[in-house]
């Protein structure tokens, strides 16, 4: 068996969330600019999105701009959204070929007109798209959406929308930002850093996590198999014994 078919012959996780980190480093270490690390991780995303859809897994998050982001140099900042808008143009061929859905999640009002116009035309015209949703993280903080979920069922609470007594977990999941979501399965997170950095603190409750030491621009197709190799591999119980399984 070769390591796709591996992969193939036991259940997928149904929701892949990844923290993209590591570019800057990949870059220094080729005594680049750090903004050459970022093109090429674009080329890792692609070849991550690509992968999920062949498989047939059906969510992939990708962390891809966090609100503590913002606090970079202007320069690497711009660049990074001008990476997003040419990114998009470039790809939304390939999601249309791949049946993919683009979705996003994060204080999209934040970013610049450009990337949000871009980013709105490709989640209207891939809207039809089933086989994938693909959901960039962009301007993302978990605690601000938390905040923001927080606010809104407070005003509809007071707005006599909602009572309190049937606020439960479900209502919370249906107030995040990541709503249409199933909870994450697999957290990856490369670079060989050990954080969870404010993403997806909710979603993220029972996900079974796997770090890499690769740097981002280095993630390959293979790399993506053995992390689920590795999530098939374990036991997951959400607290029963495993006699109770
Ligand atoms: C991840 O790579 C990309 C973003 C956070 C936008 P980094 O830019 O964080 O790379 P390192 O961690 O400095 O190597
Ligand atoms: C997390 O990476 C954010 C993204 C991958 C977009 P960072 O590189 O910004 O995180 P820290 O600063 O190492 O926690
Ligand atoms: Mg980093």
């Amino acid at each position: 068996m070769n390591l796709k078919e591996h992969v193939l012959s036991k259940p997928l996780p149904k929701h892949i969330a990844i923290i993209m980190d590591g570019n800057g480093r990949w870059a220094k270490q080729k005594g680049m600019l750090r903004a050459f690390g970022h093109e090429n991780g674009t080329k890792s995303v692609k070849t991550a999105v690509e992968t999920c859809a062949a498989l047939g897994v059906e969510n992939l998050t990708l962390y891809a701009f966090s609100t503590e982001n913002w606090n970079r140099p202007k320069l690497e900042v711009q660049t990074l959204m001008k990476l997003l808008v040419s990114s998009l143009k470039k790809e939304i061929k390939t999601l249309q070929k791949n049946n993919i859905k683009l979705a996003a999640i994060g204080n999209l009002n934040s970013l610049p007109a450009k990337v949000y116009k871009e980013l709105h035309e490709v989640i209207d015209q891939t809207k039809q798209n089933t086989r994938l949703t693909l959901t960039l993280a962009l301007s993302y903080g978990s605690r601000e959406e938390i905040l923001n979920t927080v606010k809104e069922i407070s005003i509809k609470v007071k707005n006599n929308i909602i009572s309190p007594e049937i606020i439960d977990e479900s209502i919370i999941n249906e107030h995040l930002y990541t709503r249409n979501l199933p909870d994450v399965d697999l957290l990856i997170r490369t670079s060989g850093e050990q954080r969870i950095s404010n993403f997806l603190l909710w979603q993220i409750a029972y996900a079974e996590l796997y770090f890499s030491d690769v740097l981002w621009p280095d993630f390959t197709k293979e790399h993506l198999y053995n992390a689920i190799i590795e999530y098939q591999k374990r036991e997951r119980r959400f607290g029963k014994t495993s006699e109770q399984l």
